[in-house]
């Protein structure tokens, strides 16, 4: 936990740094919104108040730098938004989960796929994590780019999984393998 407190990765453009308790006032106004989202499963909610965001930021340091790789997303010296990996349970403990998203006066920038690169190096070259996973719902072909910019492959769509709010949609399923050097999948 120490060391990843002390995490801070830097792009271009964006800092990746922990979450703060200083940034919990400043979540919702961001992160209010079904523009968001529509586009994230039911953890992330709407409306997003103040208890919401203390939770996540709570959440994020539970077992930071060991099993969560959680980080406020701060651009042009603002926040942003958030991005970060969390490790998957049971017999996938080897691999990680990516999440990621911005508040929409950051979007169209290209801060995602900044951002999101340098979290992958990260993740490479800073953890024992062999391989990632994310996941993208059918109306959102804008955060499929974005992880196919950063590497990511097309594993598969499960038919009709996703329903929210009365709508239903795919899931497609993304993967990138972050070390070569892992034990061979048998088949
Ligand atoms: C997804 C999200 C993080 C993208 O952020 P962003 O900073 O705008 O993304 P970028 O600008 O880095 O890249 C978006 C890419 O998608 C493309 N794109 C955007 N909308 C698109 C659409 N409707 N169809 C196809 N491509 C689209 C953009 O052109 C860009 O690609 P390019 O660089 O090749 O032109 C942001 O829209 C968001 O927060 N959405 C809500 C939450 C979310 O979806 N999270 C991810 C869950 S998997």
């Amino acid at each position: 936990m120490d060391r990843f407190s002390n995490t801070e990765l830097r792009t271009e453009r964006c800092i990746l740094r922990p979450w703060r308790n200083a940034d919990i006032p400043l979540i919702p106004p961001l992160a209010d919104t079904r523009d968001i989202s529509w586009n994230t499963s039911f953890r992330f909610p709407n409306p997003y108040d103040e208890k919401a965001a203390q939770r996540m930021v709570e959440w994020s340091r539970d077992g930071a730098g060991v099993n969560v790789w959680q980080f406020a997303l701060v651009a042009g010296g603002e926040l942003a938004g958030g991005i970060g990996t969390t490790r998957n349970s049971d017999v996938e403990t080897h691999t990680a989960n990516v999440g990621y998203w911005l508040g929409t006066r950051f979007w169209g920038k290209g801060l995602a796929s900044e951002a999101l690169a340098e979290l992958v190096r990260y993740m490479r070259e800073e953890t024992d994590v062999e391989q990632l996973t994310a996941t993208s719902f059918g109306w959102n072909p804008g955060s499929r780019r974005v992880l196919e910019k950063c590497g990511f492959s097309l594993e598969g769509v499960r038919k009709g999984v996703v329903r929210k709010w009365g709508r239903t949609t795919d899931l497609w399923i993304y993967g990138q393998v972050l070390k070569t050097e892992r034990p061979a999948a048998l088949d």
